[in-house]
């Protein structure tokens, strides 16, 4: 049995060990892909991987736990193991990592005195049932029990979202209590505010700081901290950020392999160990991305988390690779595996109108009030109708707190879309006796980061309803649209509606599997699916607009692509490409 331990140096089997790590989500990855990236990772001269683990894809309805497939961390590990690296896992029950509310499960927003985050017993309580289910996994991964697990982090830069030791505390306490019996870590900004308040010093638990540049400026506030504490640990930076997000309508985040290579070289020089914060981002497929928030607007954060990390989101090595080796002094070339190719053009096959579909697609629910996203899943989009009784003259409706996009129909004819800032501005509209209005409303993913966690615009949907002159109106059917229902639709049922989302189906045959890119550059707004996975959401707005397909995704044989748009941008067409937007694969 190996043994890791922290002392004045990271020791391993009572010898003094560097952790040079790379950031790889398993959860952002097709397992098809985990053994080469991780082949790529140890060939780029690193010796650990480290992963988030999101509860929110492992829980995701309450008290149902999945660990299979994309999201079967224990064999990640063993892989890992396999494969001679060691692990870092940070569990905890909040992730950040532009995940969708950084991890946390929607259905958690079904109960009404939930404050995440927080030493509060209906948190905790969930957090309690979840690890008990979670650790189940990964105990027998820890070195202690002949895995290849060095230790774990509790909660995640608590520091940028409070101050209360009892938290912090508790969740270190149910780690332990399930079983966690490796050194224990927590990560924050490398400021004296950020490390006080989030971590657990006092309590023996290392510490360790968040930083992507001024690697010496940064290293002596850790230092600093760890001092005035009286203790004497290796430095680690627990994430050396080497690239960053992207958020729609917004440009591309680069950051350039020069600047990285001179960074990650004073962070060696000064003996510091690290984990690259991503080795490869991978992709957020599904509804899974998160959002960042400004003064009370969130932004959302795109499909593709290349991040411009050491490994493109497809998994070739983009200039930080070949930068990364020079630092630690390593030749081997970097394993290579196929790269992604086109596959043909497709035409449509079959068109829908959702309107036409809502029973077969959505769950429905009818009641006086509107309901929230706490109907169905929590993602994606809810569809709304409703009768409004008008007088043949324009009328006020009004959206009162509706996250995150919502476009408005009445009588079938598109009248508004409203996101960000618009939402909620007053419509004029003519109605009639018998008006019909409509809202699809998206939930564009959760913040993942900041006091705005806690804020109610986190429940997603239409909250307090719509004014109609100066009454809220009552009286609405919904459904809460459930793209597990897809191959449940029948294409040749008549879709005599003209207005509004578009259902897309394009089916074709595939005698060659291989790594592949959606372009939906002739499409508005949506999401799109392959086979039934959930490959993203796609917006004509960019930065980009093309949906990674790992191979894992096609089939031998006949396959079917689906495209929701919402945006009446259709193209009859779909065709793929051979890499990422230029700009993401430079
Ligand atoms: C912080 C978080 C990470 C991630 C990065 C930015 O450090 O801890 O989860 O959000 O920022 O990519």
């Amino acid at each position: 049995m190996e043994k890791f331990e922290i002392k004045k140096h990271f020791l391993l089997n009572g010898q003094p060990f560097k952790i040079y790590s790379g950031a790889v989500h398993y959860f952002r990855i097709a397992p098809s892909e985990w053994r080469l990236t991780l082949l790529k990772l140890k060939a780029a001269g690193l010796n650990t991987v480290e992963t988030y683990i999101p509860w929110n894809v492992h829980e995701p309805e309450e008290g149902q736990f999945d660990f299979s497939g994309r999201y079967d961390v224990q064999r990640f590990v063993e892989l890992a193991q396999e494969l001679g690296l060691y692990v870092i896992l940070r569990p905890s029950p909040y992730i950040c990592a532009e995940w969708e509310f950084g991890g946390l499960p929607a259905w958690l927003l079904k109960y009404p005195d939930m404050v995440v985050r927080t030493n509060t017993p209906r948190f905790m309580a969930k957090v309690e049932a979840y690890y008990a289910r979670l650790f189940q996994e990964l105990v027998p991964l820890q070195i202690t029990h002949g895995g290849p697990v060095l230790m774990m982090q509790v909660e995640n830069e608590y520091g940028s979202f409070g101050n209360d030791k009892a938290y912090l505390r508790a969740i270190k306490h149910l780690m332990e209590a399930n079983g966690v019996d490796v050194p224990l870590f927590t990560s924050d900004g490398s400021w004296q505010q950020a490390l006080q308040a989030g971590s657990l010093i006092d309590d023996d638990v290392f510490v360790t700081a968040n930083f992507g540049s001024h690697s010496p400026e940064n290293l002596a506030a850790l230092q600093v901290f760890m001092q005035t504490h009286h203790k004497q640990w290796p430095l680690m930076c627990m994430e050396f950020w080497d690239g960053w997000f992207n958020r729609w309508q917004e440009p591309i985040t680069k950051r350039d392999a020069a600047s990285f290579e001179q960074d990650l070289q004073a962070l060696v020089d000064a003996d510091a160990n690290f984990n690259l914060y991503m080795f490869r981002g991978g992709t957020n497929f599904g509804f899974y991305n998160g959002a960042s928030s400004r003064v009370g607007i969130d932004y959302p954060q795109i499909t593709s988390y290349d991040y411009d990390a050491v490994l493109h989101e497809d998994g070739q090595p983009s200039a930080k690779y070949a930068a990364l080796q020079r630092v630690l002094n390593v030749t081997t070339p970097a394993p290579t595996g196929a790269l992604p190719r086109p596959l043909a053009s497709v035409h449509r096959t079959a068109q829908l109108h959702l309107v036409d579909v809502l029973d077969a697609l959505g769950q429905h629910c009818h009641s006086a009030q509107p309901q929230t996203f706490a109907l169905g899943s929590g993602y994606g989009y809810l569809f709304y109708q409703t009768q409004v009784a008008g007088n043949h003259q324009p009328e006020k409706l009004q959206l009162l707190d509706v996250n995150d996009r919502v476009d408005v129909y009445v009588d079938h004819q598109l009248v508004t879309t409203q996101y960000q800032a618009t939402l909620g501005t007053p419509i004029e509209t003519p109605l009639t006796p018998t008006s019909t209005v409509q809202l699809l409303v998206e939930n564009t993913g959760r913040v993942n980061y900041g006091a705005r966690l806690l804020s109610p615009t986190q429940q997603k949907g239409l909250r307090t309803g719509m004014m109609v002159d100066r009454h809220l109106h009552y009286g609405w059917d919904q459904w809460a649209l459930d793209f597990s229902q897809l191959a449940q639709l029948n294409w040749q049922t008549p879709s005599p509606s003209n207005y509004g989302p578009t259902l897309s189906q394009f089916t074709f045959d595939v005698s060659d599997r291989h790594a592949t890119y959606l372009d939906c550059s002739g499409f508005g707004k949506g999401v799109a699916f392959i086979n039934g996975i959930n490959l993203g959401r796609f917006w004509q707005d960019g930065p980009t607009q093309r949906l990674y397909i790992p191979q894992d995704f096609l089939r031998l044989g006949t396959n079917q692509i689906v495209i929701l748009e919402t945006t009446a941008t259709a193209s009859d067409e779909i065709s793929f490409a051979a890499t990422q937007e230029e700009n993401l694969n430079a």
